[in-house]
């Protein structure tokens, strides 16, 4: 069975296409086919992130023009076995028809594991429709204010139109908050937004040196594991969100 996991936020920035790559290369180096599908229109970042913008020939914008089918549309991202991405397209204007999306989704569900979606933050229309359909919402915040106040706008506005789906991300962490344990810190964060939580990412320097290389994270970072924690967690493993027990 195949899964469709979106990954959102209400604010700008908060770290969903690096935690899309990175969610990739973890997904496929556990041997899962894994497809990342970019919505992020004219603001195309996960061929710098996954190491493959000189290979990228064909985009959704091709697709959703009726230039090229999806598969030529997709792009292998050669140092990761099992990892593939169709890039969004160039023109920050071109219109996203939900419809077509939703329909490339499922038509991908034959041939991938894993079907990562990467959105533009906010509330637009067309990609509320992709995202709304998923069978896992990723809503990401980092643990400031705004951002929470945003993410519980998107969370509620999910389950407003019916999805129940929805797992939290809170990225950006203090580091020393992430290797002292202090998850009763973060409490307040879930409990404001709503949200049972997959997941905490530290803020951790090797995330921007990753996907400014296009490379996957060093299995020495802090960042790497919580993305091996997570990305279990998607597979419905039962790893414990201690950072204690991840630090061994
Ligand atoms: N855990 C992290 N630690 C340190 N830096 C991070 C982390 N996650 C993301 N970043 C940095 O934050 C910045 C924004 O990340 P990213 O582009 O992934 O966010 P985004 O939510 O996709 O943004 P947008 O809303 O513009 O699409 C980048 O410089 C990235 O390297
Ligand atoms: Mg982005």
């Amino acid at each position: 069975m195949s899964k469709i996991v979106a990954i959102t936020s209400g604010k700008g920035g908060t770290g969903k296409s690096s935690i899309c790559s990175e969610l990739g290369f973890s997904l496929a180096k556990q041997g899962l086919r894994t497809l990342i599908i970019e919505l992020d229109f004219g603001l195309r970042c996960l061929d710098i992130m996954l190491g493959v913008k000189d290979n990228v020939k064909y985009d959704l914008g091709h697709v959703l023009r009726g230039e090229c089918d999806i598969t030529k549309a997709t792009t292998n991202v050669e140092i990761a076995r099992n990892l593939f991405i169709v890039c969004a397209p160039e023109d920050p204007f071109a219109k996203v028809d939900a419809e077509t999306i939703k329909n490339i989704c499922s038509e991908m569900r034959k041939y991938y594991e894993y079907i990562i979606v990467d959105t533009s933050a906010g509330t637009n229309a067309s990609v509320f429709d992709v995202v709304e359909q998923s069978d896992l919402i990723l809503i990401n915040t980092t643990p400031d204010p705004v951002c929470i106040r945003d993410a519980r706008t998107m969370s509620d506005e999910f389950y407003k139109r019916g999805n129940q789906k929805q797992r939290l991300i809170i990225n950006k962490v203090n580091p020393e908050l992430f290797q002292a344990d202090l998850v009763g810190d973060l409490d307040e964060v879930i409990d404001t937004v709503g949200v049972q939580l997959i997941g905490v990412i530290p803020d951790d320097d090797a995330v921007k040196i990753a996907t400014s290389k296009g490379e996957p994270l060093p299995s020495s970072s802090l960042a790497f594991k919580a993305f091996d924690a997570i990305s279990k967690r998607i597979q419905g493993e039962d790893v414990p969100l201690s950072f204690k027990v991840m630090l061994k």
